[in-house]
């Protein structure tokens, strides 16, 4: 499938089965995603998956960034057999901004949300107001030098998903100067 196939058939899915792709998989499409433009190749990115009852650590980090009930957060946490957290790694440059870097960051994420699609896999990225609060950086263990830019959820995409959709008219975002 040419990648302007692969965009087009893209779409995120909330809702997704109990298969995940093995690291073996992701290390494949990573490869892949990881070709992103990166202004002075400072790779200032990394992904760390979290399976099994490790979700469950998010769910309680949620729980006490919100002051919340744990078993909410967890259920969520629980919402796809994969999580992949994006972590921009803010890398010392004269040159590149961190804005820059975090770009570099979102571009992989982007990249491996296509190839995952692509290879039949159900993703959404998600996010929310707690995504850099203190107990969910501690809990992946995040350097100062580090922030969260969300998850990738990962699992089987049901069959006889929706293959086209609405797209807005491009001709309403590009201009001439
Ligand atoms: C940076 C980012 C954060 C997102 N956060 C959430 C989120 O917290 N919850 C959610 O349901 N979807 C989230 N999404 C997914 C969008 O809702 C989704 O892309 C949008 O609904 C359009 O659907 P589509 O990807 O099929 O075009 C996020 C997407 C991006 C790129």
């Amino acid at each position: 499938m040419s990648a302007y196939d692969s965009l087009l058939r893209r779409r995120s899915l909330s809702k997704v089965g109990a298969n995940a792709p093995s690291q073996t998989e992701l290390l494949r499409l990573l490869d892949a995603a990881a070709t992103v433009a990166d202004h002075s190749s400072l790779r200032p990115w990394r992904l760390i998956t979290l399976r099994g009852d490790k979700r469950d650590l998010l769910g309680h980090a949620f729980a006490e960034a919100d002051g919340g009930n744990a078993l909410k957060y967890v259920s969520r946490a629980r919402r796809a057999p994969l999580l992949i957290a994006i972590v921009a790694v803010h890398r010392p440059s004269g040159k590149v901004a961190y804005w820059e870097q975090e770009a570099v960051a979102a571009g992989v994420a982007h990249n491996l949300s296509l190839l995952l699609d692509e290879a039949g896999w159900g993703v959404i990225w998600r996010t929310g107001h707690l995504t850099r609060s203190e107990p969910v950086r501690r809990m992946h263990g995040l350097a100062g030098n580090e922030q969260l830019l969300g998850w990738l959820y990962v699992g089987d995409a049901p069959p006889g998903r929706e293959l086209r959709r609405k797209r807005p008219n491009p001709a309403d975002f590009l201009s001439e100067l």
